[in-house]
C-alpha cells in the first residue's frame, strides 16, 4: 500500500520517466519517426500530469518541506529550486501551446516553439529528481 511517505520517491521516479520519455521522443523525430515521437511526448505528459497530482497531494497534506543542510549546498539547492519552480510554471504553457500546433498539424511553427519546450522541460524533470535527492537523500 501507497503512504504519504512514499510520495516523495514516486515523485521523483515519474520526473526521471518524464526526462527519459522526451528524450527518446527527440530521438524518433530526429529518425523522422512520427508516430514514435508522438506517442513518447504523449506519454511524457501523463508522465508529468502524474507527477503534478501526487505533488499537490504530497504538498497539500506535509506543507512545504524544510531545507536544513549548512555549508556551501545551501545556495546550490536554493538556485536549483528557484530556476526550477520558475521554469516549472513557464513549461506548462509552452507545452499546451506545443501540443495544440502538433495537434492542428502546423508542424513548421510546432517545431519553433517545442525547441524551448523540449530543453525547458528536460531541465525541470532533471532537476525535480536532483531537489529530491538534495532533500531527502544526502
Ligand atoms: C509537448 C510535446 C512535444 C514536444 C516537446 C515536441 C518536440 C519536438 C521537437 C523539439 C521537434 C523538432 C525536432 C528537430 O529539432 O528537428 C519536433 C518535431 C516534430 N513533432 Fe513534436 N513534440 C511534441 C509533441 C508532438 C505531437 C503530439 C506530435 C503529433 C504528431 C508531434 C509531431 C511532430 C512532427 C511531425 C515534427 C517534425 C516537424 C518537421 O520537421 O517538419 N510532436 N517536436
Amino acid at each position: 500500500m501507497l503512504t504519504l511517505s512514499d510520495l516523495p520517491t514516486l515523485n521523483a521516479t515519474l520526473n526521471g520517466i518524464s526526462f527519459a520519455i522526451l528524450l527518446t521522443g527527440y530521438y524518433f523525430i530526429r529518425q523522422g519517426k512520427i508516430t514514435a515521437h508522438k506517442t513518447c511526448m504523449l506519454s511524457a505528459l501523463a508522465a508529468s500530469i502524474l507527477f503534478l497530482t501526487s505533488y499537490l497531494v504530497y504538498h497539500y497534506n506535509v506543507g512545504s518541506v524544510r531545507f536544513t543542510k549548512e555549508g556551501w549546498i545551501r545556495p546550490v539547492y536554493f538556485t536549483i529550486l528557484i530556476s526550477h519552480t520558475i521554469l516549472a510554471v513557464t513549461v506548462v504553457p509552452l507545452a499546451v501551446v506545443t501540443l495544440y500546433r502538433a495537434w492542428k498539424e502546423k508542424f513548421t511553427k510546432h517545431v519553433k516553439i517545442a525547441r524551448w519546450t523540449l530543453p525547458i522541460w528536460l531541465y525541470v524533470s532533471v532537476t525535480g529528481v536532483i531537489i529530491y535527492l538534495m532533500l531527502y537523500r544526502i
